[in-house]
């Protein structure tokens, strides 16, 4: 395809903002691509958008609407996860590739169910998108672990914590299924391993009284067994009131490889490895920053900003050379096999054991 990519974006919340931003950015940049069409329930959204970039990108209040007006080649869906399902499966079976934002369904049995159609009719349809893949810190750790950096791995640890409860009126289906996904996912990438076995616990122990959104726990632990020469652990919570905490650590036999340390300056990243104990300097030492927009955008967007927008740059790149998805619907019924197997084995206070007094 030599033209550019006409792309519309459904969704044009606190996400399908930023994707569809970064739309208008690289077809401006790079004409790879074109900000065809926006499309959303309520058009005030859409409206929004078009103001804060001064265009008139054409508005639709349905995806009906926007498949009969037939002005895009493929679609970027960032709507709530219910609507995951139907409207991806509607915008496929229109014959558009699709973008869509995790998780996939939000549930183990719809996963399964909409990846086996997808197989079925579409195996090339859908990237999923798990945007720590295209994140150049974690990408960075990744190498250093693939050449050998700190010999071989035995156990990696992954926290995302929110620093505010989701917000008012947000639909989520457990906090480990909604916000452990992407760390599920950034394990079985870096390891290229899936586990044998999992365990969850979890608390509502703060903010969950400070939001309508209600979910299973506001801080959860997931742990994940690989055979037994590797473990993980997965910390979430929205619990971490001084800023968002994006931290992967992992442990080898020969060092160590750190991403990230919660330090209030969101647009650092920081990315260090170090050998065993004694060893003077670091094997390694890197900074990357992070995009600043200039103006306040949720948390994620200030860490993971040039992820979602290289993630959108691989999507394009896909569907112009007509090449299969890096990441797709498999990997999102990977992770979710993984959380519910966590899920079945959630040990709440009625599972522990009594201090003595
Ligand atoms: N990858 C990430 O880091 C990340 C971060 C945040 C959210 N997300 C995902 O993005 C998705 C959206 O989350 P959000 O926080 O932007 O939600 P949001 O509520 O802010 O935005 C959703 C948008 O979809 C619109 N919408 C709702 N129903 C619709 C319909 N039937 N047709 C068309 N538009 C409709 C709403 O009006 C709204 O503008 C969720 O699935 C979430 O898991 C991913």
């Amino acid at each position: 395809m030599s033209e550019p990519l006409k792309i519309a974006v459904v969704g044009l919340g606190r996400m399908g903002a930023v994707h569809a931003l970064h739309v208008h950015e690289l077809a401006r940049d790079t004409q790879t691509c074109e900000l065809a069409a926006l499309a959303d329930i309520d058009l005030e959204h859409a409206r929004r958008f078009n103001a804060a970039i001064g265009r008139s990108v054409p508005l639709f209040a349905s995806l009906e609407d926007l498949v009969k007006a037939g002005v895009c080649d493929a679609v970027v869906i960032v709507t709530p996860t219910e609507n995951h399902r139907e409207h991806a499966a509607q915008m496929i079976a229109a014959g558009f590739r699709v973008l869509l934002e995790k998780p996939l369904t939000g549930t183990l049995e719809a996963d399964r169910e909409f990846a086996a159609e997808l197989d079925r009719g579409h195996p090339h349809a859908l990237m999923l998108a798990f945007q720590r893949r295209f994140d150049e810190p974690l990408r960075y750790a990744r190498q250093l672990m693939e050449a050998g950096a700190i010999g071989r791995v035995f156990k990696i640890y992954s926290a995302l914590e929110d620093s505010n409860p989701a917000p008012n009126g947000y639909k989520s289906g457990g906090i480990l299924s909604d916000m452990s996904v992407h760390n599920v996912d950034e394990i079985l990438w870096l390891t290229g391993r899936t586990p044998s076995r999992a365990l969850a616990l979890g608390a509502r122990i703060y903010s969950h009284a400070l939001t309508t959104c209600q979910e299973d726990f506001d801080d959860a632990l997931l742990y994940l067994w690989f055979g037994n020469d590797l473990v993980a652990q997965i910390q979430v919570g929205r619990n971490h009131v001084s800023g968002y905490r994006v931290e992967t650590v992992i442990f080898g036999e020969t060092g160590q490889i750190h991403v990230g340390h919660f330090d209030q300056k969101p647009f650092e990243i920081v990315v260090e490895a170090y050998g065993r104990r004694g060893s003077a300097k670091p094997l390694a030492h890197k900074t990357f920053a992070m995009r600043d927009y200039g103006r306040p955008l949720p948390e994620f967007v200030d860490r993971f900003g040039a992820a979602y927008k290289a993630e959108l740059a691989a999507f394009i790149e896909c569907c112009r050379t007509g090449a299969p998805f890096p990441v797709t619907h498999r990997d999102g019924v990977r992770a979710q096999e993984v959380i519910a197997a966590g899920m079945q084995a959630t040990v709440g206070p009625e599972q522990s054991a009594p201090v003595a007094t």
